[in-house]
């Protein structure tokens, strides 16, 4: 029986791996460590709340005698790290929050780890779910593999890039058994609106301003949250230690060109004439340092492991404008109070 610590579980990719192995392993205990910042819920995980193999545990990855405790008490067997700062646009404005989160926090949960399993690490495993962008910007060609040299540009992914080294460092120096995944951008259910697919969902439903960076031609590799989520467990089932994965759709698409397809979709499910959404697009300035584009080659995965996506992007965007229109409760509580004046700062100074 395997004590397994998702961290990050009440954010938007973790609330849909903690609900897979919820399910699916019924016979290990899955416990949830959360800090519930402004990105992380406990109603993203509501139908599986009083699931007999489910624990949260309140608690910051900051926090190293808090997660001496938590191994200790729960004698944890495997870790999934998802907890993290994950908005590249938070991380220009606020590059420490990330250091201390993404860095220091992965560090901290290494060496809980580390100490708790004494250097004994039969049975034990570490997985660390990271990024795309660890590897930098793409010109128009080409794909990122697992053997690209990183080149992070942002705060975001030069933190994330570092949690990185830190977990390869554990398992070259200490020999702890660890994988690492490295996934495009993910959309679907529960994706906190400061991103850019439920950002313009929200603002599509209540006709406020599209704000497109720049040109909108920088380029994204999307991929259903769920699909990452299936790439995780089948990644924490059969990868081998000490290697990595790239997790990818090969599905990628101009900003603009997204949006357009978004404003079309949702005129046909909201009963707008046709061309109404696009007239709420508007040019902004471009991100600092944006990059321009990323494209994850997930053949590995596929060949080694066996994983596909599972969905067609029109289908998981479908699927996922029709979860946003049926949980506009959701919607309303995430965006409420401080999420307001994020966006303020954001987009309207
Ligand atoms: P998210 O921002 O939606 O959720 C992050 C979660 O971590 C929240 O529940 C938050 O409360 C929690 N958290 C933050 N700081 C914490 C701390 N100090 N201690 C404990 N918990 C803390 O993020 P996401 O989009 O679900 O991303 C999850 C992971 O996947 C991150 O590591 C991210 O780098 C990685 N990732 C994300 C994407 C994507 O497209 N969103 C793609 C590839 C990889
Ligand atoms: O590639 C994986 C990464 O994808 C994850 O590691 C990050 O956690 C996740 O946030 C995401 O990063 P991006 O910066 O690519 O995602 P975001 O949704 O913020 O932006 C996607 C693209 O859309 C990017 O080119 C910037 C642009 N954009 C974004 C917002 C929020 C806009 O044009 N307007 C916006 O309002």
């Amino acid at each position: 029986m395997k004590n397994i610590l998702i961290t990050g579980g009440a954010g938007f990719i973790g609330s849909h791996v903690v609900r897979l192995f919820v399910k699916q392993f019924p016979n290990d205990s899955i416990y949830n460590l959360d800090a519930l910042t402004y990105a992380g819920n406990l109603a993203n995980l509501s139908d599986i709340e009083n699931s007999n193999n489910y624990n949260f545990l309140h608690a910051d990855i900051q926090d190293l005698e808090k997660l001496r405790e938590i191994f200790k008490e729960k004698n944890i067997t495997h870790v999934i790290h998802l907890a993290a700062e994950s908005h590249v646009d938070r991380s220009i404005t606020d590059p420490l929050a990330f250091v201390k989160t993404n860095v220091l926090g992965t560090t901290n949960l290494l060496q809980a780890a580390k100490e708790h399993w004494e250097d004994n690490f039969s049975d034990k495993l570490f997985y660390h779910v990271s990024t795309d962008e660890v590897y930098g910007s793409l010109g128009d060609t080409g794909f990122f593999y697992e053997d690209t040299a990183y080149d992070p540009r942002s705060p975001y992914s030069a933190s994330k890039a570092s949690s990185d080294h830190f977990v390869r460092a554990f398992h070259h120096t200490y020999g702890m058994p660890i994988v690492i995944s490295n996934c495009s951008n993910n959309y679907g259910p529960n994706h906190f609106p400061e991103k850019l697919i439920p950002l313009m969902i929200n603002n599509i439903i209540q006709n406020k301003p599209l704000p497109v960076y720049g040109e909108g031609l920088n380029v994204r590799d999307w991929l259903y949250v769920i699909d990452h989520a299936r790439a995780i467990e089948c990644i924490f089932s059969k990868g081998k230690d000490g290697e990595t994965y790239n997790i990818g759709g090969f599905n990628e698409w101009t900003n603009i060109d997204l949006v357009h397809l978004l404003c079309d979709t949702m005129d046909k499910k909201l009963g707008r004439f046709k061309g109404e959404s696009r007239k709420l697009i508007t040019y902004v300035k471009d991100r600092a340092g944006h990059d321009l584009r990323y494209a994850i080659d997930a053949t590995k995965l596929k060949n080694e492991l066996g994983w596909e996506p599972s969905l067609q992007f029109e289908e998981g965007l479908g699927k996922t404008i029709d979860w946003f229109l049926a949980n506009e409760e959701w919607l309303a509580s995430v965006t409420s109070g401080a999420y307001m004046n994020y966006y303020n700062e954001m987009y309207n100074s």
